[in-house]
């Protein structure tokens, strides 16, 4: 199924969106707790191999022997994945090996309740010595806008091996990574809506991290199509792709005048978040079918 053709790609985005599409792209995923686990499971349905990654090894080892630490996830699922070739490891240097690294660690609230974002810092120091050009890293983690650029991609720029650059501009020397922000969206207890009905939001640090994180993420939710509303903005946090699910033929266009009403009404809220952070946002790059 082709994804979205109005982004011409670059080589190694053309590349892993092909490996994305024919299942043989090799996702990591880091912290494999309510939100990991889960995700790397959805991954295995879909015929990927995958590798989880935590600190924790006493999680590591009850993956790998086939056991399962949250109640809503029986071990014979893990045993299942287990069977499709989902590996656990503790072992952050098989991020080399790995196409896309998908970050789901803790993102809590400190003494002083504000955002401790120590264990992405952590994940971010172990994913740079294995850093690879061409490989793509989404932040799934939640939290406030500019943790992307002003966080992370300084410790990753700094710290690869390679001299590698965060992908920025259409121009490609083929010494960059992508990077992409995705938060987890489930919305915990809530039993009407099924995780992968959840449209996601994709937003890139430049058109080719945003395109190549929106195919694994329609990819995830299997089936999805339909429209990608392109709110990208300088901001990786800020900046959105929402993916819509699809339905039955008509549900892209009610989905479609549905989400007029909440492209503006983000436009709006994006444009006092910007203010606030002293940016401004990219002018709307337009709404394009999938299909
Ligand atoms: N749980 C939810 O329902 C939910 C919903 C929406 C968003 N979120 C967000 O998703 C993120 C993850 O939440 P969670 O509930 O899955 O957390 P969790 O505590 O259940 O799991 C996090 C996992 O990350 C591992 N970890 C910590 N540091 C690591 C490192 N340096 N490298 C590798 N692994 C590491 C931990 O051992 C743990 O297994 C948070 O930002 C949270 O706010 C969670």
């Amino acid at each position: 199924m082709p994804l979205s053709k109005e982004i011409p790609l670059a080589a190694p985005s053309e590349q892993l969106k092909t490996r994305l599409e024919n299942r043989t792209a090799k996702i990591g995923i880091m912290g494999l707790g309510y939100v990991g686990l889960p995700l790397a499971l959805l991954f295995t349905e879909e015929k990927f191999q995958i590798t989880g990654f935590d600190v924790d090894k006493k999680k590591v080892d009850t993956l790998n022997a086939g056991g399962s630490y949250i109640y809503r996830i029986p071990s014979t699922e893990i045993q299942q994945a287990r069977g499709k070739g989902f590996v656990a490891t503790a072992d952050a240097s098989k991020i080399s090996e790995m196409d896309a690294v998908i970050i789901c660690v803790p993102t809590p609230l400190n003494e002083y309740h504000e955002p401790d974002l120590s264990f992405i810092t952590d994940t971010t120091h172990s994913i740079a010595p294995h850093l690879r050009a061409g490989q793509l890293v989404v932040l799934e983690s939640t939290t406030y806008p500019g943790t992307t650029e002003e966080v992370m991609i300084p410790i990753l720029e700094k710290e690869n091996q390679g001299g590698l650059k965060a992908a920025r501009k259409e121009a490609f020397t083929g010494k960059e990574f992508f990077v992409a922000f995705s938060p987890e969206r489930e919305d915990p207890g809530n039993t009407t809506v099924a995780r992968r009905d959840i449209p996601k939001v994709v937003g890139g640090l430049d058109p080719q991290a945003a395109e190549m994180a929106a195919a694994m993420k329609e990819l995830e939710k299997a089936g999805v199509k339909g429209l990608v509303l392109d709110l990208r903005f300088n901001r990786p946090e800020i900046g959105t792709l929402v993916l819509l699910t699809r339905g039955d033929r008509e549900r892209p266009r009610r989905w479609h005048s549905g989400n007029e009403d909440v492209r503006q009404a983000l436009l709006q809220d994006r444009r006092l978040v910007c203010s606030g952070l002293r940016t401004a946002p990219r002018p709307h790059e337009g709404v394009f079918s999938l299909s």
